[in-house]
């Protein structure tokens, strides 16, 4: 993976170290979205999911963002549909994570409504630290108990999850280092609410069209969020940025 910002020294600059290049900003909290989308904006591939838009390089960052983070948030139809599973811990971030005071490996906090979950996949019955439901007061007490048994239930909200209450009680329990996975649907319910500190952008060489998702699914934010490049990599015709609020 090649550097393209900020412009490299010089032209033979080594491979870049993504653990570095991706560090978190120390002592504070710190929201980063990972995402991947098209060349003309789809955060779906046609067959719906996101895996037809990644790649080797695309996997690579995937695997470390979530190497650095304490906590993977997540809208309960991604993980319905693309299968989620729990996050195992990687020889290569143990003693990082054990010097910094994190879990082994991040914990997953799905955000739903429903609770039309399955609680007997391996993201509940694998996982090293209990997955996180993040629901609200007037959840359906069946699938409240459900959840409590298999997951570690976290209420942030009366009929619907407050994102920003959801974000503020993860980071009471020292998951500062946060990551969303999505869906399009969550991330714009965080972006309104303030909360997206930075965006990793994969952008795939490729053009879709067709109905799927922006990267962001929701009313239009009352005010438009400026974003800055921070870094942007390149590997096989893919690009990887970050941009932080501006
Ligand atoms: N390109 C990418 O990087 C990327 C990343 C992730 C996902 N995706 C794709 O995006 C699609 C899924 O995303 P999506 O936007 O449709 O869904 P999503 O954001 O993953 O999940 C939406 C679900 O989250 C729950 N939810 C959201 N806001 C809530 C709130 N305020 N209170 C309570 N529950 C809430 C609801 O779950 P319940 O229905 O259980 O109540 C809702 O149905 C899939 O096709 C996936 O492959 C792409």
């Amino acid at each position: 993976m090649r550097r393209l910002l900020p412009v490299p020294s010089t032209p033979d600059e080594p491979e870049v170290d993504l653990v570095e290049a991706y560090a978190y900003p120390p002592d504070r909290t710190w929201l980063r979205a990972n995402m991947v989308a098209s060349l003309d904006g789809a955060a779906q591939a046609p067959d719906g999911l996101s895996a037809g838009l990644s790649s080797p390089a695309d996997k690579r960052v995937f695997g470390v963002l979530r190497g650095l983070a304490d906590v993977i948030v997540v809208g309960a139809a991604t993980v319905r549909q693309e299968g989620y599973r729990p996050p195992r811990p990687r020889p290569a971030y143990a003693a990082a994570r054990a010097a910094a005071g994190q879990l082994p490996a991040p914990v997953i906090a799905i955000v739903s409504r429903s609770l039309a979950i399955d609680f007997t996949t391996p993201l509940f019955t694998e996982a090293v630290t209990p997955t996180i439901v993040i629901t609200c007061e007037e959840a359906q007490p069946k699938g409240l108990a459900a959840a409590a048994e298999y997951g570690d239930v976290l209420l942030a909200g009366r009929d619907r999850v407050d994102l920003g209450v959801a974000l503020d009680a993860l980071a009471a329990r020292g998951l500062t280092r946060q990551l969303t996975e999505g869906g399009p649907h969550v991330l714009a319910q965080i972006a309104a609410c303030g909360r997206l500190d930075e965006l990793c952008l994969t952008v795939s060489p490729l053009l879709t069209s067709g109905p799927a998702h922006r990267l962001l699914a929701g009313p239009t934010l009352a005010e438009a969020q400026a974003m800055r490049p921070i870094s942007i990599l390149e590997e096989d015709g893919a690009l990887f940025s970050r941009y932080v609020r501006a």
